[in-house]
């Protein structure tokens, strides 16, 4: 199961990887991450960015439900992820302190900061699913990968 997982992210990130090559521009890639994602993997609910502005975490290019706009009061997962400058794995959303339901169907989440050369956060990547715990070491793995590329 989990090898049929990594195969399948080995080609996406083969093909993202490939994609990119087209633009320096981020939201463009952005853009193209989250189509790819969105549209190869099954248990993604919703698939996209945050970008952090001026102290507010502003909803960049995504795929899936209407999602928040700002995620501005530092609580919840992406905040979590930003201010810990770390991935953040989240089986059951609703056991969450201070998570931010964009859409009531998501049930586990996980979260991959972006961050710049300097090594300070830019932003998130956030993927939702409606299965809880659909997120494991391998999401994980690859999507730190492929945050890489932005
Ligand atoms: N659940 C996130 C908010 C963004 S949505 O999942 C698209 C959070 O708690 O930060």
């Amino acid at each position: 199961m989990s090898d049929k997982l990594s195969q399948r992210y080995q080609r996406i990130y083969d093909q993202i990887q490939v994609l990119l090559k087209d633009t320096e521009d981020k939201i463009a890639k952005m853009a193209t991450v989250s189509a790819v994602l969105h549209h190869k993997m099954p248990h993604f609910f919703w698939t996209g960015f945050y970008i952090l502005k001026n102290d507010r975490l502003i909803v960049g290019p995504y795929q899936g439900s209407v999602a928040c706009l700002e995620l501005s009061e530092k609580k919840g997962v992406c905040w979590s992820g930003v201010l810990h400058k770390k991935t953040v794995v989240v089986p059951d959303v609703h056991q969450f302190p201070g998570h931010i339901a964009c859409d009531s169907r998501s049930n586990s989440e996980i979260v991959v900061p972006l961050k710049n050369k300097e090594g300070s956060v830019t932003g998130v990547l956030d993927v939702d699913s409606r299965k809880f715990n659909a997120f494991t070491a391998v999401d994980k793995e690859w999507l730190e990968k492929i945050a890489l590329l932005i």
